[in-house]
């Protein structure tokens, strides 16, 4: 989980794996030439388009793009992070690891961390069996069947019950022989007053176990069986759970959540239990957290779109218009379902029925359109009204990262409130995007275990919404865990990127390409970010040997850069007959062309800008420029 994998060690994993075996474990593949094929696990499809190739061993899906060798997989198949992936498949082909530069230190919460997620696998099975068998448990069953839900339901979600005794699990876990402090720790036991004994967190709870991304027992929730208060409580924080990083239901969410590419976002335990029974399996529920950016990546790794169905009360719409924030800068597109007013999806479902229910899920509307109603609404018609909504509004369209939406919001804004639109404009100061889910790019890394630099860890304040119980404890994680998130769908690579794909591929197969874009700089033959800093990474490599080493490359190379890689591999290796000096040449057009390209955009906005201040010499000025790059450009 920590410590560093030296970079000869991970070599040696690569070489041994079988790419073809790790991949056909979890999907079917079929041979088609040098390739094997099958249906893309990372998004829907009907026709194969995801291939891997064994002699490279490397996987590429055309279809979305994602692609890399057989860590980058297990990465994005089980959401693991990069050492987790290299310690996946040494264990298949039996390489044992020796970490290196791990500190005692390190050691010691890497260790802690392993014992605190078997004290809460032996708690969940122990409060599992409970409310399956026990018959102390018959009241939390007749609960459980009274709101619809059978025995299949509480072994998919491994649901529980803790007795009313004080010291059912106390008593348990010490008969198992656990660390008195580390029981503690997770919060499950308190210790007891004076000289009694520990005692139990839940009692007389249905248990929810919340599960992290791998699926081991992070945290629980415990609801009552009556209306005694509070009516849940949870886990309180500890080294292995961070409220603002899990969502309940994740683990069992994934797959179809990968398959939709949509997310059901909703509050509450129950209201996620009554959306499976209802046959919707892409849903998480929050849980009286609030939504977090941690949340918003972990959300963008596996869907594009976010369907937002929070209680229909005041709580809910803010809670709603809070969520709207990490998620929308975090590049999801962002709806809201309207259901009847004081119900939540449980409740809505059991009244109306699922087809009800998918008709409302069908009407989302995108969220910022939502809040602006709700925000014209709450100041009134007055023209001070409307004009305080509107600002505030123009204040809150940061948040749409896409220039041509915001400008539509802008319009629809001007023509509700009979605003001016460039006066709105003025109000909307234009975010960065959130510089935390930027990868690093192409900066060379040496070190084995900073492969995958995580985002700047931001560790927010804590979010309280909810009295904590027990202790609360922030452990910062330790880095480089963090795996990847999931690309953006590729759409048909242009003109250009093929371009520079051809570039970067002669420079792996050619020392003399190497030579040249080495001597004339990157900027000459790649526009693209990703693509040029691979060639930069490309451009250092010896002039010796015509064939750059392929696991030097892969080691130096991010999640995104492999992906590109890959693409470029699994390709026909005989379309690379072509001549070298005329790929060169076309790319050196392509880069340069686009620099035209983008004087020309400059200069047409410059323009512009002269004509409304009715500049009108300088307007001429420009123009002229503007139409020698034309005719460069024809050239
Ligand atoms: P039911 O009443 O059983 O249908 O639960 P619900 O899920 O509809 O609960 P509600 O809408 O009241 O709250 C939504 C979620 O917020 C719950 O599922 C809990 O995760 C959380 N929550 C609600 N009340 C409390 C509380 O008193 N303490 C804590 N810690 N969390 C709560
Ligand atoms: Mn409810």
């Amino acid at each position: 989980m920590t410590g560093r994998i030296s970079e000869e060690t991970i070599r040696e994993i690569r070489e041994r794996a079988d790419i073809v075996e790790v991949v056909s474990s979890y999907l079917p593949l079929k041979r088609s030439g040098g390739n094997h094929q099958g249906l893309c696990p990372f998004h829907a499809e009907k026709t194969p388009s995801f291939n891997v190739n064994a002699p490279r061993q490397i996987f590429h899906c055309f279809g979305c793009g994602v692609g890399g060798d057989v860590f980058s997989f297990l990465m994005r198949m089980e959401g693991m992070a990069f050492p987790d992936a290299v310690r996946r498949v040494a264990e298949r082909v039996g390489i044992e690891i020796a970490e290196e530069t791990i500190s005692p230190e390190e050691e010691r919460r890497r260790k802690e961390r392993e014992d605190l997620f078997r004290i809460n696998e032996v708690a969940c099975a122990f409060y599992h069996q409970i409310l399956l068998e026990a018959p102390e448990a018959s009241a939390a069953r007749r609960y459980l069947r009274e709101r619809g839900y059978d025995g299949d339901t509480a072994r998919t979600f491994r649901l529980g019950f803790a007795p009313g005794r004080w010291e059912a699990l106390a008593g348990h876990l010490a008969q198992k022989g656990f660390d008195v402090r580390q029981v503690r720790e997770t919060g499950l036991i308190r210790p007891g007053k004076e000289n009694r004994g520990d005692y139990d967190l839940f009692r007389n709870r249905i248990l929810f176990p919340i599960l992290d991304v791998s699926g081991k027992v992070t945290a629980f929730g415990g609801r009552v069986l009556d209306d005694s208060l509070p009516k849940y409580i949870n886990s309180p924080e500890s080294p292995i759970y961070h409220k603002g990083r899990v969502l309940y239901g994740f683990s069992q969410a994934r797959e179809t959540m990968r398959k939709s590419d949509e997310v059901i976002v909703v509050e509450g335990y129950f209201d996620l239990l009554a959306l499976h029974r209802a046959g919707f399996a892409n849903v998480v529920a929050t849980c009286g957290t609030a939504l977090t950016e941690d949340h918003a990546r972990l959300l963008k790794r596996y869907v594009k779109r976010v369907k937002l169905l929070f209680d229909q009360d005041r709580a809910g719409q803010k809670a709603t218009f809070r969520a709207m924030e990490p998620l929308l800068t975090g590049g999801l597109s962002v709806s809201s379902v309207a259901l009847d007013a004081g119900e939540d999806p449980d409740s809505f479902i059991a009244a109306k029925g699922a087809e009800e229910f998918r008709t409302r899920l069908d009407a989302a509307r995108p969220v910022f359109e939502v809040y602006i109603d709700s925000v014209l609404q709450a100041h009134g018609d007055a023209i001070e009204g409307r004009a305080r909504a509107a600002e505030e509004i123009a204040a809150s369209l940061t948040l749409v990262p896409s220039d041509i939406e915001r400008s539509l919001y802008l319009k629809a804004l001007s023509e509700r409130t009979g605003l001016d639109a460039e006066l709105l404009k003025a109000k909307v100061v234009k975010k960065a995007p959130a510089p935390a889910a930027k990868p690093v790019r192409g900066a060379p890394r040496t070190e084995a275990g900073g492969h995958h630099p995580p985002p700047p860890q931001e560790d927010l304040p804590p979010q309280e919404e909810y009295p904590a119980y027990g202790v609360e404890q922030e452990q910062p994680e330790p880095r480089g865990q963090r795996p990847v998130r999931s690309p953006a769908r590729p759409k048909e690579p242009t003109r250009e990127q093929k371009a520079q794909d051809w570039v970067l591929r002669l420079m792996m197969f050619d020392a003399k390409t190497r030579g040249v874009v080495a001597g004339e700089g990157v900027e000459s033959f790649f526009v693209e970010p990703v693509r040029r800093a691979m060639g930069g990474i490309l451009a250092e490599f010896s002039l010796e040997n015509d064939e750059v080493e392929e696991a030097q490359l892969l080691s130096r190379f991010d999640e995104e850069q492999k992906a590109v890689f890959s693409g470029i591999l699994v390709k026909d290796e005989e379309a690379f007959a072509e001549d070298r000096e005329r790929i060169l040449q076309d790319c050196r057009l392509v880069v340069a062309k686009e620099s035209l390209r983008r004087r020309v955009r400059e200069l047409d906005e410059q323009i512009r800008q002269a004509e409304q201040a009715g500049d009108s010499s300088r307007q001429a000025a420009l123009q002229t420029e503007r139409l020698q790059l034309s005719r460069d450009l024809k050239k």
